[in-house]
C-alpha cells in the first residue's frame, strides 16, 4: 500500500508543528497547510490555503487521503470546522481526526466546549470515517506566561484544583497514530497527562527544572481578566474565564490511558515538560 497523503490543518500551530514530523515518523507523506508562503514548514510539501477561504481549502484537499483539523482559537472556529468538514467529505477524503478539548459538551457552561460539541456533533453525522480527540489543558500553554515565570511568579483564577494537563507532543504524537493506524473509526479519546497536577505543584516542577524559585498565586477572575485586558479580544477573555472556572471545580482532573494506549509510550508528566522547556522560564 502506498504510504498515505494527510493534509495537517494548523501545520505551524502548537500541536501542528509537532504533529508534522510524527507523521513522517509513521511513513506518510505530509501536507502541510499554512496561510503564510513566507513561513513554509520544513521538511512537508506546502499547501497555502485560509479556513476562511473554501475555495483554497477544497484546492488543499486534493487528493489527501486523510486530515486533521485544528483550528485556532476564533469566534467563528465551529463555523471554520464544520464547513472544512464538509469540503473534506465531498474531496473523497477517507479520514478526518478532529482536534476538540476534554469535557466538550453541547450544555457545557464554557463556551469553547459548547463549540467544539458542536462541530463534534455536526462530524458524527456527516457519514465520514473520523475520529475525535479531546485534549485536556496544554502544558505548553504556560509558554504564554514564560515572561512572568521567569520573573519568579505567574497567577491563574484556579486555586488548588487539579487538572490532568497534557503535553502537546504527546496530542501530536497520538494523532499520528489515529491518522495512520487502524480500528480508530468513530472513536473518542481524551487526552491527558499521568496525573492531575495542582498550579502549586506545576509551580514546584518549573521550580525544580530552572533551578530558580516560581511561585503560583491564585488570583480572583476580574484580576486576571484585567490582565489580560488589551491582549485578548472581549469573546476570547470571557471564554478563558469560563474554562478557568471549569478548571477550579475540578472538573478537568479525571486521567484517561489514551495516550499510552495510542502511542506505546506512557504520557509525559509535568515534570518531563519543565525539563525539556526550562530554558524558556529562564530570563533571557
Ligand atoms: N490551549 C489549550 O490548552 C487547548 C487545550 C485543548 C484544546 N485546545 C484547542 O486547540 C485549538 C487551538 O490551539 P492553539 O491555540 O494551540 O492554536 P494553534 O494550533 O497554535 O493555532 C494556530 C494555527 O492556526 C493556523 N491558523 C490561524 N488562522 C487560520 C485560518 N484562518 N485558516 C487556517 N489556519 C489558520 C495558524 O497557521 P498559519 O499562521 O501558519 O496560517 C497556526 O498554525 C482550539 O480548538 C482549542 O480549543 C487548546
Amino acid at each position: 500500500m502506498n504510504a498515505p497523503t494527510v493534509l495537517v490543518t494548523g501545520a505551524t500551530g502548537t500541536v501542528g508543528s509537532t504533529l508534522v514530523p510524527a507523521l513522517q515518523a509513521r511513513g506518510a507523506d505530509v501536507r502541510a497547510m499554512t496561510r503564510n508562503p513566507d513561513r513554509p514548514v520544513p521538511g512537508a510539501e506546502n499547501v497555502v490555503a485560509d479556513l476562511r477561504n473554501p475555495e483554497s481549502v477544497t484546492a488543499a484537499l486534493k487528493g489527501v487521503d486523510a486530515a486533521f483539523l485544528n483550528s485556532p482559537s476564533a469566534a467563528d472556529a465551529a463555523a471554520l470546522q464544520i464547513r472544512f468538514a464538509e469540503l473534506a467529505r465531498g474531496a473523497g477524503v477517507d479520514r478526518l481526526v478532529v482536534l476538540s478539548q476534554y469535557a466538550a459538551r453541547p450544555d457545557s457552561p464554557v463556551r469553547f466546549l459548547r463549540w467544539h460539541a458542536e462541530v463534534e456533533a455536526h462530524v458524527h453525522q456527516l457519514g465520514l470515517d473520523h475520529t475525535v480527540l479531546r485534549p485536556n489543558l496544554y502544558m505548553q500553554a504556560l509558554l504564554a506566561f514564560a515572561g512572568t515565570i521567569a520573573q519568579g511568579r505567574f497567577a491563574a483564577p484556579i486555586g488548588g484544583a487539579a487538572v490532568s494537563t497534557v503535553d502537546t507532543r504527546d496530542v501530536a504524537e497520538a494523532a499520528a497514530a489515529v491518522l495512520t493506524g487502524a480500528g480508530h473509526t468513530g472513536r473518542t479519546y481524551t487526552l491527558t497527562g499521568p496525573r492531575a497536577v495542582t498550579h502549586d505543584q506545576i509551580a514546584q516542577a518549573l521550580s525544580t527544572a530552572t533551578g530558580r524559585a516560581i511561585a503560583f498565586h491564585d488570583v480572583p477572575s476580574d484580576r486576571f481578566a484585567a490582565a489580560l485586558d488589551g491582549m485578548l479580544p472581549p469573546w476570547q477573555v470571557a471564554g478563558l474565564l469560563e474554562d478557568y472556572a471549569h478548571y477550579a471545580r475540578g472538573e478537568a482532573a479525571d486521567v484517561h490511558t489514551s495516550v499510552a494506549d495510542l502511542t506505546g509510550h506512557p504520557a509525559r508528566d509535568i515534570t518531563d515538560f519543565a525539563h525539556d522547556y526550562s530554558a524558556a522560564f529562564i530570563p533571557a
